[in-house]
């Protein structure tokens, strides 16, 4: 049978009601960087998604690039995430949390005055998002090949205490220029050592933490996100097609929950972004992929009937419809997001978006 939104869908272990995912999405409301109640309101909103990925999530004070962002690498944030994945499947709902180290896209404001970490020392063109406001990115540290192992240890912590904290699985944040991303594309590691230069040694960071992940999860309950064609974060590849295929031949090594492709958007497309198509994508991987990236009901529809991804995921719409999966089941029309609530602030934009019929 041909599938649909609305076909189930085995993702590692959990049979999903549904393809349709709530997409990350980074809301800056957590103040101290800790999840708050008001968190657990927005998530619960949204349980009726056949999955939920939080927003991205710092695995260590080092991995912190933006204010207010919960973190998973203390015992208060661990607490406090447990409420909000209980409150979550008391409601039948899956929740997956995004690992999260920002790399390049800090501030030193973050870091007690010392210079975020990196593949190589090249600040991206742009501004970061600090307490004090918008400020230009430094040119960051290199991180020392001593240093690498420990990057992989943040990356086991944080998914140990993501299981503590009762999550359904973790998706690895490799996409939208961050620091795994920023070791796979060349416009940003420039090393020269095992972890520079080859396909093979930019994509052994990624590969490394996949490992040490899967150690602690079972690799049927870890995700990966990806975005080769992304621009964002003043990201560039020389050849992204050769790389991103090479990736994916080597994720197929493994037994992933599933391979989150984040598609080519507008904005890479106006940034002059060399695209690799979905299709090659699909290709390359053998296992479950999720696409993301301006989908409504009827492209969502397409690409699974297409065969290009086995499930999407809804990013702004999922912003302004917690009730997205019952508006798309009886094509009502959808709210509209507000852009300018989308980072920080209150319920405003946040829990208040009308469910049908309220
Ligand atoms: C407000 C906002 C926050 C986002 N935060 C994240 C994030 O934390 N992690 C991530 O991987 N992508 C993040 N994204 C990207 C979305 O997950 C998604 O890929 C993008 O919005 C395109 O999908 P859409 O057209 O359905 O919105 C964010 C996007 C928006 C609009």
């Amino acid at each position: 049978m041909t599938p649909h939104l609305f076909s189930p869908i085995q993702i590692g272990p959990y049979r999903l009601s549904n393809r349709i995912v709530m997409a990350p999405l980074t809301r800056m409301r957590a103040p101290e960087s800790i999840p708050t109640e008001l968190m657990q309101r927005y998530y619960c909103q949204r349980a009726s998604a056949g999955l939920i990925i939080t927003e991205a999530t710092p695995i260590s004070t080092q991995g912190v690039g933006y204010p207010a962002i919960p973190g998973i690498y203390n015992d208060v944030q661990i607490k406090a995430w447990k409420k909000i994945t209980e409150a979550v499947h008391s409601k039948g709902g899956r929740i997956f949390l995004q690992l999260w180290h920002v790399g390049r896209i800090s501030h030193p404001d973050f870091h007690e005055g010392e210079l975020p970490v990196a593949p190589s020392a090249i600040a991206p063109k742009g501004d970061a998002v600090t307490y004090k406001g918008m400020q230009p990115f430094v040119t960051p540290r290199a991180l020392e090949l001593e240093e690498i192992p420990s990057i992989v240890d943040q990356y086991r912590l944080a998914a140990k205490n993501a299981l503590t904290a009762g999550f359904d699985g973790v998706e690895i944040h490799g996409a939208n220029g961050y620091l795994l991303d920023q070791f796979l594309r060349d416009g940003s590691n420039q090393r020269t050592d095992n972890y520079g230069g080859s396909l093979e040694n930019r994509c052994r960071l990624l590969l490394e933490v996949i490992v040490a992940v899967s150690k602690v999860w079972g690799v049927e309950r870890v995700g990966v996100r990806l975005s080769p064609s992304g621009t964002f974060n003043d990201m560039s590849d020389s050849e992204p097609e050769k790389l991103f295929t090479y990736l994916l031949g080597q994720l197929n090594r493994f037994d992933l929950a599933y391979l989150h492709i984040v598609d080519a958007l507008e904005s890479d497309i106006r940034h002059g972004a060399k695209v690799v198509e979905l299709s090659a994508l699909r290709r390359a991987y053998l296992g479950t992929l999720i696409t993301c990236g301006g989908y409504d009901s009827a492209k969502g529809n397409q690409v699974l009937v297409n065969e290009l991804a086995d499930a999407v995921a809804f990013g702004e719409l999922y912003i302004a419809n917690p009730d997205l999966v019952e508006r798309f089941r009886i094509n009502a029309p959808l709210n509209t997001p507000d852009p300018s609530t989308y980072y920080g602030g209150d319920e405003k934009g946040y829990t208040d978006y009308p469910f049908l019929n309220s």
